[in-house]
């Protein structure tokens, strides 16, 4: 009768690559454990009545709301905030948006937590948003688009300065 082996082989090689996957995760845990990030909700979530829908999915995720406040983003803030796409043909709608109407801002805490937010808001695009993202579930619009999220722990300092928001 052929034995069993190639079973406990397969098992003894899922331990080391678990190992080594062990070895990363407690690596980027230790790294990051308390890091801030910047974010707002925009007012499309406002106007739609998802504030305290998208509030309790970070919540639920286990970021810490470190800031959070109601605000009207003048044009000079937007103008800042989203400077980087100045020029670019979505720029005017863009600013024109998220001018429109009350936004939240906040500064959230967790591991990792500019990676995680921007994992958990999901893509840019809603056709290319996965369920179960923010974006993914709540929106139809490149423009409103519930939620931005800062993309670094660079730019997280510099868009929450704008607002007198430190994530430091
Ligand atoms: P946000 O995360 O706020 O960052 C820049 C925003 O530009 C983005 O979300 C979108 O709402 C908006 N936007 C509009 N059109 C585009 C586009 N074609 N590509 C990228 N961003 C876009």
């Amino acid at each position: 009768m052929p034995s069993q082996q190639p079973f406990f082989q397969s098992r003894f090689q899922k331990a080391e690559v678990d190992s080594v996957l062990w070895q990363e995760r407690e690596g980027t845990l230790t790294e990051r454990p308390n890091q801030r990030t910047f974010a707002f909700l925009k007012p499309d979530t406002v106007k739609n009545r998802l504030v305290g829908e998208v509030l309790s999915r970070l919540e639920q995720k286990g970021f810490t709301f470190k800031e959070l406040r109601l605000h009207q983003i003048t044009h000079k803030e937007a103008e800042s905030l989203y400077s980087v796409h100045k020029g670019k043909p979505f720029f005017q709608e863009l600013v024109d948006h998220v001018t429109s109407g009350p936004v939240v801002l906040i500064v959230l805490q967790g591991p990792n937590a500019v990676e995680t937010l921007r994992k958990v808001i999901g893509a840019t695009n809603p056709l290319t948003a996965e369920p179960g993202t923010i974006r993914g579930d709540l929106s139809v619009s490149i423009t409103a688009n519930v939620i931005h999220a800062s993309d670094s722990a660079e730019n997280a300092k510099k868009e929450s300065a704008i607002f007198s928001l430190d994530t430091s």
